[in-house]
């Protein structure tokens, strides 16, 4: 008549449910993916993304201590170019701004943060894809791929303890790591973007970068309905040298995170895109969510889904909640 379970038991108090809790999120989990602009007077707030800013590079070296200092485990860096053109060049110049403010924070953090820098062309080139394009006007993969290493080589020289190629070209991982120890660069680790698909949750960042995509990238990042490629694309990245990995967007890729988490030898690290980020934001602002609650649990599923590490913009905010 009665039931003979009752796991509400283990409910009762808040002593006995701290007790039980099994997942946790701690600051030195989190990474803080920033925005710099180049020339910029002030810092520009990003209006799909409220909080968020493209920063000065003074701005920047500021906030860039601050999120230290709140504890988070590092930094992701993304430049915004004054000018762009076919090839994105300013990814590899070493004046470019990318690789301009990662030496200013370089010098400023030393090697009190992990330092991550964004190696992708989509932010530099002006039609706004990941790579360059051939004749057909496709992007030309193994074109590409030569770039990256150039790319990787100059993040590293300016100080990045982690390069994170996110085009999703086919070998980037292997190649990038050969071209870092042939210019000496043993140490600097590869983030790889390993699952990361054609998502419509990128839409703040493409505002956020300025971006001149038109169309999409169907051709490169993967489809939302393939989880299966997902474990192809670990296997290569790990054979080609991946020291993380790493499944984009978060939430709505919980299982994708699962399964990569559950066979990957290497750290996990998920991504809570822009989009991920406005929805909050919005429906927050709007009273229909409980702000604070709903991030903290949106953190918690994702290290549930076996993440070890989170990127997310809200990672300062977060750290100051969940330091002890
Ligand atoms: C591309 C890149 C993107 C994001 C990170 N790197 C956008 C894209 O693939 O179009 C998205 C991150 C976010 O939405 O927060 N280099």
């Amino acid at each position: 008549m009665f039931p003979t379970h009752r796991p509400r038991r283990l409910r009762t108090t808040p002593a006995l449910r701290r007790l039980v809790s099994e997942t946790t999120v701690e600051p030195r989990q989190l990474i803080l993916p920033m925005f710099v602009k180049e020339g910029a007077a002030e810092p520009v707030p990003i209006a799909s993304m409220p909080g968020v800013v493209q920063h000065t590079r003074e701005s920047l070296r500021k906030a860039a201590v601050e999120a230290v200092q709140a504890g988070v485990g590092g930094l992701m860096l993304y430049g915004v170019p004054q000018t762009r053109d076919a090839v994105g060049s300013g990814a590899t110049d070493p004046d470019g701004i990318l690789n301009v403010a990662l030496r200013d924070l370089r010098v400023e953090l030393g090697d009190d943060t992990v330092l991550m820098s964004d190696c992708c062309l989509d932010e530099f080139t002006d039609h706004g894809h990941c790579g360059v394009l051939d004749e057909h006007g496709g992007v030309d993969n193994d074109a590409t791929l030569k770039l990256y290493a150039d790319m990787a080589v100059e993040q590293a020289r300016a100080g990045a303890h982690m390069v994170g190629p996110s085009g999703m070209m086919d070998g980037q991982i292997g190649v990038i790591r050969e071209a870092l120890d042939e210019a000496g660069f043993v140490d600097t680790a590869i983030l790889a973007y390993t699952a990361k698909y054609a998502s419509a949750f990128y839409g703040p960042f493409r505002e956020a970068v300025e971006s001149q995509l038109k169309g999409d990238r169907k051709t490169y990042q993967q489809d939302p309905a393939n989880a299966r490629e997902a474990l192809r694309e670990l296997s290569l990245d790990l054979a080609e040298g991946a020291d993380v990995v790493m499944v984009k967007p978060g939430l709505p890729y919980l299982d994708v995170v699962r399964a990569v988490a559950e066979v990957s030898e290497v750290p996990v690290a998920a991504y809570q895109v822009s989009g991920e980020y406005a929805m909050v934001e919005a429906a927050a602002a709007n009273g229909w969510l409980d702000r604070e609650r709903t991030i903290l649990e949106t953190l918690t599923s994702i290290r549930r889904a076996g993440a070890d590490t989170v990127l997310t913009y809200w990672a300062v905010e977060a750290s100051r909640w969940l330091r002890p």
